[in-house]
């Protein structure tokens, strides 16, 4: 077998989560287009369509959000810790920290183990309730923490998308706001085995507890070639400056051989379904408010202009192209864009832990071997 550097291509798993067509630009989750949930789902149904692999009943999506309501709290002990922390550290490692300490305040992963042969579906499934319901939370305390502010508390009249932005802006987002939080949510809730799914998994296989299996992801996704673009999609558009500028400053970009932020993807060669319809919530956007950050109409133009350019290449917008934007204009700090990413890929990478708590085995590659051949050490006195 030959070495491939990243796996690329190696199959790693099998799973029956979600699939990508990066040809034809299709994503489903369970078999349903991500353009059908992002429209018609909510981040709850979609989540427990990821763990459970069918969607809901009504009776079984109220049991559900009921459960994700009921535990929104976290332990005053986890928000004394956030005190702890520099306030210009990045949110992506507060969440690490405050994630991977959940376990600790909540115990109860020695059921990992209980009878030699994994955790009961009662531990899996309220785990897995537990920390989605969390992550909310921790990401939204830390905003007003960090501020020097008290947090804002978890409401549970209000379903997940609508509290998290409570939560955030200390004020109840109006039901377009809400839609597009939620569609934010559904649209990065999976995708397939990417970096940070991965690590959930190899994690996972050890039988680790699951605050940790999502701690490990976290710090996965925090580099800046998984999560993270859209942030400096808005950077590149503020440094654009105005839409006449857009020619010229593509033009100087790619004869410097420099990427534009948020075009491109390993997996799909057309426009990222996700992108579209971030980009269909934009215009919906538009028309409620009247106008929108003047960062949109570059956004549009540069896309235009680098149909031409980068089509060819099979370079098109991706997710990041146009969630940035969402996100600034629901008044979220922009290094808070990847905690959300986080937030909602929770439910992938518990969807993928239970999957393959089913079946598991510890994940265990080998290598090529690439160092000195056999030797006796040296004594210092002979090294010179
Ligand atoms: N801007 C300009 N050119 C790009 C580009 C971009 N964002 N993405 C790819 N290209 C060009 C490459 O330079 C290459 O050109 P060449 O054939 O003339 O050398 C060609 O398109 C093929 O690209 P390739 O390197 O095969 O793509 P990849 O699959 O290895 O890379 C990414 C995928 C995501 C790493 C890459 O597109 C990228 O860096 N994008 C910007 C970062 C980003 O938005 N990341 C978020 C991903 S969700």
């Amino acid at each position: 077998m030959d070495y491939i550097p990243g796996l690329q291509g190696v199959p790693a798993t099998r799973s029956s989560i979600s699939y990508l067509d990066g040809q034809r630009g299709i994503l489903t989750y369970r078999g349903y287009p991500i353009v059908e949930l992002a429209r018609r789902s909510t981040f709850e149904e979609s989540a427990y369509l990821l763990l459970n692999g069918e969607l809901p009943g009504v009776r079984e999506l109220a049991d559900f959000d009921g459960e994700l309501r009921r535990n929104r709290r976290v332990k005053y002990n986890v928000r004394d810790i956030m005190t702890f922390l520099p306030i210009d550290g990045h949110p992506m490692e507060m969440l690490q920290t405050c994630v991977a300490s959940l376990g600790m305040f909540y115990p109860g992963s020695e059921r990992m183990t209980a009878d030699g042969a994994g955790p009961t579906a009662d531990f899996v499934n309220s785990t897995a309730v537990k920390i989605l319901s969390s992550m909310a939370t921790l990401v939204a305390m830390w905003e007003h923490i960090r501020r020097g502010d008290d947090p804002v508390p978890p409401r549970a009249d209000l379903g997940y998308a609508e509290n998290f932005l409570y939560m955030m802006n200390e004020r109840e987002p109006d039901p377009l706001e809400t839609r597009i939080m939620d569609a934010c949510l559904v649209l990065h809730a999976e995708h397939t085995i990417n970096a940070s799914t991965f690590a959930a998994l190899v994690c996972g296989s050890t039988l680790a507890a699951p605050n940790l299996v999502v701690a490990s992801a976290i710090g996965t996704l925090a580099g800046p070639l998984h999560g993270g673009a859209n942030q400096r999609v808005l950077e590149m558009l503020e440094g654009i400056g105005s839409v006449d500028r857009v020619d010229a400053w593509l033009e100087q970009r790619l004869a410097t051989k420099q990427v534009v932020w948020g075009f491109g993807h390993r997996e799909y060669k057309v426009k990222d379904p996700r992108a579209d319809i971030l980009q269909g919530l934009l215009e919906e956007l538009r028309e409620h408010r009247g106008q929108l950050s003047p960062l949109y109409d570059i956004a549009k133009a540069l896309e235009a202009a680098a149909e031409a350019r980068l089509a060819p290449k099979g370079v098109y917008p991706n997710v990041d192209f146009y969630s940035g934007l969402l996100y600034e204009e629901l008044g979220i700090p922009r290094d808070q864009f990847t905690p959300i990413f986080a937030i909602s890929r929770t439910a992938g990478w518990l969807a993928h832990w239970k999957e393959q708590l089913a079946n598991n085995r510890i994940y265990r590659p080998t290598q090529e071997y690439t160092g000195p051949e056999v030797r006796s050490y040296v004594p210092m006195t002979q090294r010179g």
